[in-house]
């Protein structure tokens, strides 16, 4: 076996034993049988746990091809292992071209699909535009992330989605531990694996207080840095303000942030005046699914040269003499400077995927954009709890009469 084969190898088997959720789950799907035969086309982050889903559905009877949905987010390790020790299909490499990506993902599309797994929305908008010939095929689809669910929304609104998709994001199994204590704590890692510098007693300012800003702001605080947080939604900017954070429009909090972690879904919020005001020194990084968070072409135009300083960080001096740093080319750090997020999170998160992915093939579901059922998002937690070994308490029979009491006050 090559070194890379057995490093690869080595990291699904570290996966897979912290993802206690997966394997009850896969246990009941394979006793029901509803995957079985079923062609699964998927376009997710290529690494070690994406990996343990993708042997999971196998083990559960489907038949499975998998792109990259990020062209640096690839664990090349992870990917040759799958292709060279389980003969899995992965079309994916880390630092593929744009042309090579699409190539990718329209190589997954070679078995006629019964189910798609989408991270951030590029398979199914493929297969809308250029492969409109399997819609009629496809069974239904299920999606990651918050990004992906609001493509999908707007495709839906058009109302040229043709076929159903579950939103796993919106489940709460997802976005409460994986957007905000996945991100929170794969977004930290992937900074301090780039840039192996202190965090405690510097100025980080957190773009975006959704559930990944929020989880960031929680960890940065925790490491000792002094966070602010900008904000364009009043709520969550109240939210953020109550949470202890300053709250601040970003092209005010750069002039003194040493850190500024875009997680917003939106384009070019770290743009020209950010840019121009940003403090001597400070390191930029994204953490949403694209990487137009952080307006890169301004930065090259603005500068008046650029190195690569280290694996992954770019530096670019600017007109006034000031140096700025950019992660990862501005792609989510998390999984592009780390190996993303921990294998407990993505253990549930991929659990809801496996369980979505049996949902759409059994039911018959209209076209659109679908909510996890609340059965499906607590067998997620029930199966969390049981793995964890954690007990809970369950209501007595007056307790629910009383809940369900309009008339009893006291
Ligand atoms: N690993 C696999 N998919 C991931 C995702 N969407 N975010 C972080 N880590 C991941």
């Amino acid at each position: 076996m090559s070194d890379i084969v057995e490093k690869g190898k080595k990291r699904l088997g570290w996966a897979r034993e912290h993802m206690k959720v997966i394997e009850r789950v896969k246990k009941e799907i394979s006793e029901r049988g509803d995957l079985e035969n079923k062609n699964i086309s998927m376009a997710l982050h290529v690494e070690a746990k994406t990996g343990i889903l993708a042997l999971s559905l196998r083990e559960v009877g489907a038949n499975v091809k998998m792109a990259s949905c990020n062209p640096l987010s690839t664990d090349d390790s992870v990917a040759e292992a799958l292709r060279k020790e389980y003969d899995m299909d992965v079309f994916a490499k880390r630092g593929q071209s744009d042309e090579e990506y699409y190539e990718n993902l329209n190589l997954t599309l070679e078995h006629d699909p019964d189910v798609i797994i989408d991270d951030g929305g590029d398979l199914i908008s493929l297969i809308h535009t250029e492969r409109k010939d399997l819609i009629q095929g496809i069974a239904g689809g299920a999606e990651e992330t918050t990004t992906g669910i609001v493509r999908l929304r707007a495709m839906e609104k058009e109302g040229i989605l043709r076929f159903p998709v579950l939103s796993v994001n919106d489940a709460h199994m997802k976005h409460l531990f994986d957007n905000r204590y996945g991100t929170g704590q794969s977004t930290i890692a992937g900074i301090l694996k780039a840039t192996n510098l202190q965090l405690s007693g510097k100025n980080f300012l957190v773009c975006g207080y959704g559930w990944c800003g929020r989880g960031i702001a929680i960890r940065a605080k925790g490491m000792g840095a002094n966070v602010m947080v900008s904000e364009v939604d009043p709520v969550k900017a109240v939210e953020a303000n109550m949470d202890g954070f300053e709250v601040l429009p970003a092209k005010e909090g750069i002039k003194k942030a040493d850190f500024v972690v875009t997680a917003t879904g939106c384009k070019g919020v770290v743009h020209e005046k950010e840019l121009e005001n940003a403090k001597d020194g400070c390191i930029l990084a994204n953490s949403g699914h694209f990487n137009n968070e952080i307006s890169v072409q301004k930065l090259k135009d603005m500068s008046v040269s650029t190195s690569r300083v280290r694996d992954d960080v770019r530096g670019y001096e600017m007109k006034d003499g000031r140096k700025l740093y950019l992660l990862s080319q501005g792609r989510l750090v998390n999984l592009a400077a780390g190996q993303g997020h921990p294998a407990e999170i993505m253990d549930m998160s991929f659990s809801l995927q496996m369980m979505a992915a049996e949902y759409v093939v059994k039911e018959d579901l209209e076209p659109g954009v679908h909510n996890i059922p609340r059965e499906i998002d607590e067998k997620v937690a029930l199966t969390k709890l049981k793995s964890d070994d954690i007990r809970i308490d369950k209501l007595r029979e007056e307790q629910k009469d009383y809940l369900g009491n309009w008339k009893e006050g006291t």
